[in-house]
C-alpha cells in the first residue's frame, strides 16, 4: 500500500492534483471537504453541522472529521492505497491518522505539500468563487480566514511529517501538467 498526504493551503491545487494522480497510480482519493460539501448537499445531519463552520472558513470538529475520515477508509478495504486530501488538518487529526494506518497494518508513506503564495491562493479562489458555488469562495474575508485557519492550526503539521523523514515540499506554481511532473518524481521515489 503507498498512502499519500497531499498537504497545502486553501486553493494550493490539492484537489486537481489528487483527480490526476488517483488514476496514474490507482489510488482511492478521499477527500474531506468533498464528503463534507457531499453531506451538505444532501442534507444531512452532518452536513448541517459542517457547513455553519465551512461557511465561516472554519475547520470543523476534530472528532466529526476523524470519524467521518476513519469511515471513508474502511469503506475500501481492497484499496491499493489512499491520497488523503485536506486531511490531516490538526495534530490531533495527524495522530488519529497515523492510529488507524497502524490499524490495518499500514502507514502514510509521505506527505507532499504544494507550495503556493498567499496572495496566488486569494487570486485562484475567488476566480473559482465566481463559478463554483462553493460559499467559501464567494468573499474574500472567507478565503483570507481559511488561510488563517491553516497557518494557525495545519501548517505545524509539515514538523509532524518532517521528523518522521516523510514531508517533500513542491513547487505549486506553474502548470498543472508541470506541477503533477513534480509530484510524480516524489511519488516515484516512494515506490
Ligand atoms: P477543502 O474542500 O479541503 O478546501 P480547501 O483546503 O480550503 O481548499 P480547496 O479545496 O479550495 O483547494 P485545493 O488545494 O483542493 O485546490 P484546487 O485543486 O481546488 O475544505 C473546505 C472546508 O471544509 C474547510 O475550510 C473546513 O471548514 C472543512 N474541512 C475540510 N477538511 C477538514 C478537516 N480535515 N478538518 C476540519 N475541517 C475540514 O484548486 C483551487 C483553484 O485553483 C481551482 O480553481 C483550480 O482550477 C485552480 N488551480 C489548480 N491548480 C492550478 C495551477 N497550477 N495554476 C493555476 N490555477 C490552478
Ligand atoms: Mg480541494
Amino acid at each position: 500500500m503507498t498512502n499519500i498526504v497531499l498537504f497545502g493551503p486553501p486553493g494550493a491545487g490539492k484537489g486537481t492534483q489528487a483527480d490526476i494522480l488517483k488514476e496514474k497510480y490507482s489510488l482511492v482519493h478521499i477527500s474531506t471537504g468533498d464528503v463534507f460539501r457531499y453531506n451538505i448537499k444532501n442534507k444531512t445531519e452532518l452536513g448541517d453541522l459542517a457547513k455553519s463552520y465551512m461557511d465561516k472558513g472554519h475547520l470543523v470538529p476534530d472528532n466529526v472529521t476523524i470519524n467521518m475520515l476513519k469511515a471513508e477508509v474502511e469503506k475500501n478495504p481492497e484499496a491499493n492505497g489512499f491520497i488523503f486530501d485536506g486531511f490531516p488538518r490538526t495534530a490531533a487529526q495527524a495522530e488519529a491518522l497515523a492510529f488507524f494506518m497502524g490499524e490495518i497494518n499500514s502507514q502514510i508513506d509521505a506527505m507532499v505539500a504544494l507550495e503556493v503564495a498567499d496572495e496566488v491562493l486569494v487570486c485562484r479562489l475567488l476566480e473559482r468563487g465566481k463559478v463554483s458555488g462553493r460559499p467559501d469562495d464567494a468573499n474574500e474575508n472567507v478565503i483570507r480566514e481559511r488561510i488563517a485557519e491553516y497557518y494557525r492550526k495545519t501548517d505545524i503539521l509539515k514538523d509532524f511529517y518532517q521528523k518522521k523523514d516523510k514531508y517533500y515540499g513542491v513547487n505549486g506554481v506553474g502548470t498543472i501538467g508541470e506541477i503533477t511532473e513534480r509530484l510524480s518524481e516524489v511519488i516515484d521515489g516512494l515506490l
